[in-house]
C-alpha cells in the first residue's frame, strides 16, 4: 500500500500513542535504545540552534531510586525505571523561557522515540527543592540545572493499559481546535 492511500490521521497515529508511562518491569534496556533516544533528543531544533541541553544517561539503579525518593510525587516514574535521561540545561540570564521551550521539545522527542521502540517513558519534573541533590548526584557544573528527567523502561502490562475511556483523555476537538478565529468551527 502506498503511503498516499493511508489517511493523514492514520499516519500520525503513532504520535497519539505517546503517553506518560510511570511503571516499568525490571527487564533491562539495551544500550542501543538509549543511544537512539538521546540521538533523537540532541537532534531537536532549538532557538538559534543554541542546543542549551546536555543529556545525562542514568542506569545506576541507586541513583534512579535516590532521585525518585527525593522528588516525590513528581518523580514516581523513577521508582521502577531501569534507566533515565536527565536534561541538564544551562542557566543564562534572559533565556529561561527560550531554554524551557527547547528542553520541552527534546523531552517530547525522547517520549516519542521510546514509544517508537515499543518502550515506555515518562516525564519526572524535578522541583527546585530536589535540584541540589540531583546536581550533586549527577556531578553537574555550576551553571547547569536539571528540571526534567525522562524515565525509560519496558512498561508493565498495567502501564500499557489505557488510563481512561478511549478518546476521553483530552478535551474534545471542538473545544480545542478552531477555524480562522478563536471559537470558530
Ligand atoms: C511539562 C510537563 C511536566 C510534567 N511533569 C510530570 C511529573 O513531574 N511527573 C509525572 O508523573 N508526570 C508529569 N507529566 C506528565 C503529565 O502528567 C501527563 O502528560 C498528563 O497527565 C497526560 O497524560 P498522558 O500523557 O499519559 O496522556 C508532565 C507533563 C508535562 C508536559
Amino acid at each position: 500500500m502506498s503511503s498516499e492511500s493511508v489517511s493523514p490521521a492514520h499516519r500520525v497515529r503513532p504520535l497519539l500513542r505517546v503517553r506518560q508511562v510511570r511503571e516499568f518491569t525490571d527487564e533491562p534496556l539495551d544500550a542501543d535504545a538509549l543511544d537512539a533516544i538521546t540521538d533523537a533528543a540532541r537532534w531537536s531544533g532549538s532557538s538559534r540552534n543554541n542546543q542549551p541541553w546536555r543529556f545525562v544517561i542514568i542506569r545506576d539503579v541507586k541513583t534512579l531510586r535516590r532521585v525518585a525518593e527525593a522528588g516525590q510525587p513528581q518523580t514516581r516514574a523513577l521508582e521502577t525505571a531501569t534507566a533515565a535521561v536527565a536534561i541538564a540545561v544551562i542557566e543564562e540570564k534572559g533565556s529561561a523561557i527560550s531554554h524551557a521551550f527547547d528542553e520541552g521539545r527534546a523531552a517530547e522527542r525522547m517520549l516519542i522515540a521510546a514509544s517508537l521502540l515499543d518502550l515506555g517513558a515518562g516525564i519526572a519534573w524535578v522541583r527546585s527543592e530536589a535540584r541540589a541533590l540531583v546536581a550533586d548526584l549527577l556531578g553537574l557544573p555550576e551553571d547547569r540545572f536539571v528540571r526534567t528527567i525522562i524515565a525509560v523502561g519496558h512498561p508493565t502490562e498495567a502501564a500499557r493499559e489505557p488510563k481512561t475511556t478511549r478518546g476521553q483523555a483530552r478535551l474534545p476537538r471542538s473545544e480545542t481546535v478552531f477555524a480562522e478565529r478563536y471559537g470558530g468551527d
